[in-house]
């Protein structure tokens, strides 16, 4: 047995892996003579032994890490698919936006009631069923209105709020939309409050009527049979945690205009704008988006209209901004000089003016009223809901659910136990 390192052995590991393998196989060759090499067969053995062993080892440690990379891929990957749904469905954001966002998703609790009106009955709630191929469902052909009613537990009533002021707006959509409306005002209030008699509703809820044009597989400009559904439904606020407020951007989009699609009158047709601005501001890691109008002045955000405060005065866009006539800034007009002794300017809005308002906040039947926290991460004020909100939040909540002793002429209760 060799007691010795043979000189050659280290000579050999100092070429390339190749040339190790081209001095083996020949040395192995019967045409040669093993001796050439000048070592005896145990110091090739062992030559080949380690060779092998760590070409072996390298194979699994190059296995190994592609394997390793490849998990780590499919994990990001995952994480990215996550993070786009979750975004686009609202629940998270990125950057300012997604570390303070309120993953604010509208109506994500949704509970069933066991009735709805639809076309002068009250039915089933499962019962209820349309054409798919009716004109609404093939040309957007259908305008509605929603409100809602709020449960006051200590006078065990449910009061809806504005009611007749959405249901004129109603009419007011059909009229500029040529929808025509088989009922009045009267009648539809008549046949709101029975279908929420007959879903023993007892909390807060948000309603909506909606008429449509029901011509099956019917032409562009079908205008019978008409077809009216109703429903209310159980709802508490519409963003998760609204009192902490909401991140948005000036979206890329901009809002319809009255010489095309207008936005004065609440159609479905038109929600197509704000599913664009508000599906974008969403997946770019927004809670919201505010929608500038193509002369680029401030118009509203995808359902509800915007307030800001500077010098201390609240200031909106005004009705002929390209904005929906909101009952909401309509009650806000008359809220803010009467508790807060400030008068509203209503006038055109500049973007930038966004930026460096000392609050904003956006309001509306579903949204309330709601703070807006910062504007493409930009933050408003100290980046916390102002004072002024929450004093018009304070006064609107108390005034919408019958706690305070004014303007009970906008309230319509609907069991009318107290007989107030
Ligand atoms: C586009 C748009 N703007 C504003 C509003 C707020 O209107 P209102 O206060 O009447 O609910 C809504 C509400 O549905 C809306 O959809």
């Amino acid at each position: 047995m060799p007691t010795s390192v043979h000189p050659e052995t280290t000579k050999i590991y100092s070429h390339p892996l190749w040339i190790r393998c081209l001095v083996i196989k020949e040395s192995f060759s019967p045409h040669k003579k093993r001796e050439k090499a000048g070592f005896p067969d145990e110091y090739w053995l062992t030559i080949c032994f380690f060779v092998f062993m760590s070409n072996i080892l390298k194979l699994v440690a190059r296995k190994t890490m592609s394997l390793y990379y490849g998990v780590l891929r499919c994990i990001k990957q995952m994480d990215r698919n996550a993070r786009f749904f979750a975004s686009v469905a609202g629940i998270s954001g990125s950057g300012l936006a997604r570390k303070r966002s309120i993953r604010g998703f509208p109506m994500i609790e949704k509970k069933k009631v066991p009735f709805i009106f639809l076309n002068g009955e009250i039915i089933p709630f499962e019962e209820a069923g349309i054409h798919p191929l009716n004109t609404a469902m093939k040309y957007a052909s259908s305008i509605y209105d929603a409100w809602r009613g709020y449960w006051n537990p200590e006078h065990g009533e449910l009061y809806l709020f504005r009611l007749r002021e959405h249901l004129e707006r109603l009419l007011r959509s059909a009229k500029i939309a040529q929808i025509q409306c088989p009922y009045s005002v009267e009648e539809m209030i008549s046949h709101h409050l029975e279908l929420i008699r007959s879903n023993g509703l007892r909390e807060d809820i948000h309603s909506r009527i909606i008429l449509f044009v029901d011509a099956v597989d019917g032409g562009l400009y079908s205008t019978t049979p008409m077809g009216v559904v109703m429903a209310a439904m159980p709802l508490g606020r519409y963003f998760k945690d609204e009192s902490r407020g909401l991140h948005c951007c000036v979206s890329s989009w901009r809002r319809i205009s009255d010489e095309d699609m207008p936005p004065r009158i609440k159609a479905a047709a038109n929600y197509h704008n704000s599913r664009l601005a508000g599906l974008q501001a969403r997946h770019d890691g927004y809670d919201d988006a505010i929608i500038l109008g193509r002369d680029g002045k401030v118009t509203e955000g995808p359902g509800y209209t915007l307030f800001i405060i500077r010098d201390g005065f609240p200031i909106t866009p005004p009705v002929t901004s390209g904005i929906l006539e909101g009952v909401t800034r309509d009650t806000l007009l008359i809220l803010f000089p009467e508790v807060l002794s400030r008068k509203v300017i209503e006038r055109e809005i500049d973007r930038t003016e966004l930026y460096v308002a000392e609050e904003a906040f956006f309001c509306g039947s579903g949204a309330e009223i709601t703070p807006i926290l910062s504007v493409d991460r930009r933050p408003i004020g100290d980046g916390n809901p102002g004072p002024l909100t929450l004093q018009i939040r304070d006064a609107y909540f108390a005034l919408v659910r019958g706690n305070r002793d004014f303007h009970r002429e906008w309230l319509l209760p609907v069991y009318d136990t107290t007989g107030r």
